[in-house]
């Protein structure tokens, strides 16, 4: 093996990738699948899903996709064990589904409440307690959350998606204390603001678009693809030694 493929390659590992038929974890899904894993994509819809499988086979990778739904307990738990069915136990799993229902704090519900928590922060509980145990008992296990700016500042209605993402750092940091010392690292990807469907609606104004590019330090938005190289390092054997961390890709939006 060559001293980079030592270092990154992800050949004959199976990865799992929550919300991985769109915006970032489809662009991580990628750069995993490339990097030689077989890739399992859980979302709810069927037709991106599908798309995205397609894609990725086009591109000569090995992928399939498992239809879950994270919005409850009971969907994350089943969709954790379906996700392990098409290529066995993962050795990596990224939680990328997430949601930004952006009402005002006083409006928040108990619905945007349960949905939010739900999927952003309890789903990544819950895969975590699937597949932590069996990762630390083979000595080897990326778990990868994609977490967010707002876990570190209020912005735009951050209200509860801001809360969850904040509990979703400190998951990570709890998993790598549990399982660290067993070959497991757990750690997260921070965003800045990344042009994916989630945010559409804000991206139908163009000023507060380029405004929001000027506060990087980089010069612009971010697009999925920015997240491939920090993946790829987070799952694979490179970042053995890095755990418990809160890693900001975001062109410096957090340091300006
Ligand atoms: N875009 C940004 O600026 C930004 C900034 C900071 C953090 N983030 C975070 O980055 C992650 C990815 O966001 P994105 O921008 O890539 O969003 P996106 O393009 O809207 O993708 C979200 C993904 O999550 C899946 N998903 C949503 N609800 C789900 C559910 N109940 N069950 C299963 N899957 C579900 C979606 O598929 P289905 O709808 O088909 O289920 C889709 O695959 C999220 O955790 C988000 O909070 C994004």
């Amino acid at each position: 093996m060559s001293y980079l493929e030592d270092l990154f390659s992800l050949a004959g590992r199976t990865a799992v990738v929550t919300g991985g038929s769109s915006g970032i974890g489809r662009g991580i899904a990628t750069a995993l699948a490339r990097a030689g894993a077989r890739v399992v994509l859980v979302a709810r819809g069927r037709e991106a899903l599908d798309d995205t499988v397609r894609e990725l086979t086009d591109l000569g990778c090995e992928a399939t996709a498992v239809v879950g739904d994270l919005a409850t307990r009971a969907g994350a738990q089943a969709a954790a064990d379906d996700a392990a069915q098409p290529y066995g136990e993962p050795d990596v799993v990224v939680s990328s589904a997430g949601i930004n229902l952006r009402p005002p704090m006083a409006d928040v519900d108990a619905a945007v409440w349960d949905a939010t928590m739900t999927v952003n922060l309890e789903a990544p509980f819950w895969f975590g307690q699937r597949f932590g145990p069996g990762m630390a008992g083979r000595g080897y296990g990326p778990l990868v959350h994609v977490s967010s700016q707002q876990a570190h500042r209020a912005f735009v209605t951050s209200s509860v998606y801001g809360v969850s993402k904040g509990g979703l750092e400190s998951l990570a940091r709890s998993q790598a204390e549990a399982w660290s010392p067993h070959g497991v690292t757990a750690n997260t990807l921070v965003p800045g603001f990344v042009l994916t469907p989630l945010n559409q609606r804000l991206q139908q104004d163009p000023a507060r678009v380029a405004a929001l590019a000027d506060r990087t330090l980089v010069g612009r938005n971010g697009v999925p693809a920015d997240f491939a190289g920090a993946a790829v390092f987070l799952a694979g054997p490179a970042s053995g030694y890095v755990t418990g961390q809160s890693i900001h890709v975001d062109g410096g939006f957090s340091v300006h």
